[in-house]
């Protein structure tokens, strides 16, 4: 192979990270393209070239000639970069850039962008377990309008295909965290932590991103200035070559990504903006059906444990009634408040799940209830019952919110 016909390695920028407008002497040459599609690599030899045919198999069909492929490699030791320039000259639209310096997924892709020549930007990982053939649904999104396009493995016809219990609890337990921490941009998208999406140039040029580790879709609905975003499913597929580059480093950097971003991005603007598209109607049914949880419960209390009745023992009633109320509004919330997401899921095993994990949101609301009356009670509000309603306001907006998020969701793959 003649690796002197390959084009030269991209410069890589320095200084902040940092997109601009296209440069006035871009859109002159006619060097700007519609869409730059940036694949951060590390040790990815086997999976390149594969990569690289599919996507421009599939842009060439969509947007033929109005594309670039960025590969963003850093310095991997099996030479990934290297492979990959030698794919220059077989495919005019790839271009390949080496870091040596600096290293990490999310830099990695602002590097990219930052010598991207399109109006629209995106990412996508370098290993196929994102499907290429989604990325035709996202640019048709952007056409019709969002700023924002996104891959998600949590809305219809997404999922992911064999993860462990373990995996799969670890990052259900990161998207909760981070609602708790960054509402108003982690509940914007149902799939945070999505390393598959794109978005208009003009929705970021200007803003300085700042990201720690692997979650850049944080990061850009954080400091981004994005209206409308659009999702669309798919499933994240395994790997065939190759292997995850995920440790417990980054559980422990994406806490300090949200806490960050929750401290220098005070504005009130994307809470305002969760506040605006609150779904007030779902929150009201949601509300009457924990009412007649209430009732439920009493009466399963008065069954069981009164003198008159049967007159166990009250905790043990109390379990009991507690669980059966839990119950009861699940089917309400599953056949009213949430009918529309639960017609689209009606397999046995997918209702089972949405009850577990309502179960164990609940539980949790419980938890909270129980932590918020104490902590209003002795240290705010010295009357009980304020601060039980207090307590029981905040539990019904945790159980709501949580539930919204990740119980009645698609999840599975079809
Ligand atoms: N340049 C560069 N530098 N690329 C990297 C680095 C790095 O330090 N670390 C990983 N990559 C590349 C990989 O080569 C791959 O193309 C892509 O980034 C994703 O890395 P994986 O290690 O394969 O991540 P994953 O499959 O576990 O995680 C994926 O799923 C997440 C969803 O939970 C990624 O797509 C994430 O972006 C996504 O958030
Ligand atoms: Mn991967």
């Amino acid at each position: 192979m003649n690796v002197n016909s390959s084009s030269a390695l991209l410069t890589v920028p320095t200084g902040a990270l940092q997109i601009s407008d296209l440069s006035p002497a871009d859109v002159e040459t006619k060097a700007e393209v519609y869409f730059s599609l940036v694949i951060p690599t590390y040790k990815e030899r086997d999976n390149i070239q594969n990569v690289v045919r599919v996507l421009t198999q599939t842009l060439d069909e969509y947007i033929p000639e109005d594309y670039e492929l960025i590969i963003v490699d850093d310095d991997s030791p099996d030479l990934t970069w290297e492979l990959a320039q030698s794919l220059t000259h077989e495919y005019p639209q790839l271009r390949v850039m080496r870091r040596q310096g600096e290293r990490g997924l999310s830099s990695a892709v602002i590097r990219g962008w930052q010598v991207a020549r399109g109006q629209v930007l995106g990412v996508i990982d370098g290993d196929l377990q994102h499907p290429p053939e989604v990325l035709t649904q996202l640019l048709s999104q952007i056409s019709q309008g969002a700023d924002m396009a996104v891959a998600s493995r949590h809305v219809d016809g997404g999922g992911v295909s064999r993860w462990s219990a373990i995996r799969r609890f670890l990052s259900r337990g990161a998207q909760v965290l981070g609602l708790i921490i960054l509402p108003g941009v982690l509940g914007r998208v149902s799939d945070p932590m999505s390393g598959y999406f794109m978005v208009r140039r003009s929705s970021i040029a200007g803003a300085i991103l700042n990201p720690v580790g692997y979650k850049i879709l944080l990061e850009v609905i954080g400091r981004g200035k994005i209206q409308k975003i659009a999702e669309v499913g798919y499933v994240f597929c395994e790997r065939k070559e190759g292997e995850s580059k995920v440790t417990w480093k980054q559980y422990v950097e994406y806490i300090h990504h949200l806490i960050r971003l929750r401290l220098s991005t005070g504005r009130l603007k994307h809470v305002n903006q969760l506040v605006a598209n609150f779904p007030v109607g779902r929150f009201l049914r949601f509300g009457l059906v924990g009412l007649s949880g209430v009732f439920v419960d009493m009466a399963v209390l008065y069954l069981l444990s009164d003198p008159s009745t049967l007159g166990l023992p009250l905790t043990r009633s109390k379990i009991i009634a507690g669980e059966i109320a839990i119950f009861n509004n699940f089917l309400w919330n599953d056949a009213w408040t949430f009918a529309d997401i639960s017609a689209r899921q009606q397999q046995w095993h997918q209702r089972l799940k949405r009850f577990l994990k309502f179960n164990a949101i609940c539980l949790a609301g419980l938890m909270l209830n129980v932590l918020v009356l104490n902590v209003v009670f002795n240290f705010l509000i010295r009357n009980r019952y304020i601060a039980n309603l207090i307590a029981i306001a905040i539990a019904t907006i945790w159980n709501f919110w949580v539930n919204l998020k990740l119980s009645w969701r698609v999840t599975d793959v079809k």
